[in-house]
């Protein structure tokens, strides 16, 4: 049934698009029902028109993918860089776009010329403080929400022992909510992590960390689930099985936060099944019928807009990685289709 519900939909879609009917785009379904679709966006891109557009047209939110990261602005002691930054927040509110600021405290692009041996731990936290004081300060109501801390939780259900953990101690997350709260009283704080979009050591650890924060009254107000999967991961027992996603969300929802998916991607190994893009259309389904499912959750990201900018190809040298909705020449693919089809006629 549910394929020849999908079939009709990408019949009627492909026949719209043909006909030049104004068919919904994933903005405009996803905006019927008050969810955020978004994607993660760079900079530099937006001067290609189809990007542009593409964005503009298909998204109700933007993500920064890596400038808005420590390395990127705090580019020398004292010295801050926000160009791209007000080029992303700018497209954004010219298009009625919200924003997700990613990410103030994580332990990758972290500035070079900031060595954790020069600080102690009170100099560390007012070094902390005046970042996220300095950043969060200057988008104040046009950064909405904001991933304060990112990948502080290992696999085994450890703290990473990151510079700001060699800094700080385990209390540099509270930290990091607190001067994001008092720089941006309004702001949507988030939890962000990886690998933890299902029931596992890392979730669990997870949800009695952010569990903990709100009975110290930290101000966190959500967790994000990055969701780079692999093909076939959201099938029962792998280790984003969708069924155990929906689980996860609904008892973090449970203590009160909200739930983003907000890195999503879908990335298949060379050679894997030729029927590979119908599979990645499935694992997408999966994902926003699971966002469907969960009152919880309001906003789903796809970490980049198409193919060609993927940072699998860039970051990870997968030269033909094909993890998104829209291919290299911003065409939407069956997961887009999909996607439509869960936002048109899903729960
Ligand atoms: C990645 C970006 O996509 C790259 O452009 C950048 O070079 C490195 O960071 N988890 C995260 C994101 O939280 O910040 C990472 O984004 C991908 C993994």
């Amino acid at each position: 049934m549910r394929k020849l519900v999908l079939l009709i939909s990408i019949t009627a879609l492909v026949w719209g698009l043909t006909s030049g009917q104004e068919t919904p785009s994933l903005r405009d379904l996803a905006t019927e029902r008050g969810l955020f679709v978004g994607a993660a966006i760079q900079s530099e891109y937006l001067n290609e028109s189809d990007y542009a557009e593409t964005v503009a047209r298909e998204f109700n939110m933007i993500a920064t993918e890596w400038e808005t990261k420590m390395d990127a602005i705090h580019i020398s002691k004292g010295v801050f860089d926000f160009n791209r930054t007000d080029r992303m927040v700018n497209f954004a509110e010219e298009n009625g776009m919200a924003v997700r600021g990613h990410t103030l405290i994580w332990h990758r692009q972290f500035p070079t010329w900031l060595d954790p041996n020069d600080y102690d731990r009170d100099e560390a936290i007012a070094l902390m403080r005046d970042y996220i004081y300095t950043v969060v300060g200057r988008y104040q109501g046009r950064i909405q929400y904001w991933d304060v801390v990112n990948e502080a939780i290992t696999d085994n259900g450890t703290f990473r022992t990151t510079p700001w953990y060699r800094m700080i101690g385990e209390e540099y997350v509270d930290l990091a909510f607190q001067f994001a709260h008092e720089a941006d009283p309004d702001a949507v704080l988030f939890y962000n992590d990886f690998a933890a979009e299902a029931m596992n050591m890392k979730s669990d650890t997870i949800y009695n960390m952010v569990a903990g924060m709100l009975e110290r009254g930290v101000p966190i107000h959500g967790v994000g689930l990055q969701a780079h999967l692999t093909l076939g991961t959201t099938r029962t027992g792998s280790n984003a099985a969708v069924d155990e996603v929906i689980e996860n969300m609904t008892r973090l929802g449970e203590l009160g936060l909200e739930v983003h998916i907000t890195e999503l991607d879908v990335k298949f190994s060379r050679g894997s099944d030729p029927r590979r893009q119908e599979l990645q259309a499935v694992d997408y389904q999966n994902m926003f019928e699971a966002c469907l499912a969960v009152d919880a959750c309001t906003t789903i990201v796809t970490w980049g807009v198409t193919d060609k900018y993927t940072w699998i190809r860039s970051d990870q040298g997968i030269e033909d990685a094909a993890p998104l909705l829209f291919d290299e020449n911003y065409q939407p693919k069956p997961a887009y289709f999909a996607v439509v089809d869960v936002l048109q006629n899903g729960s």
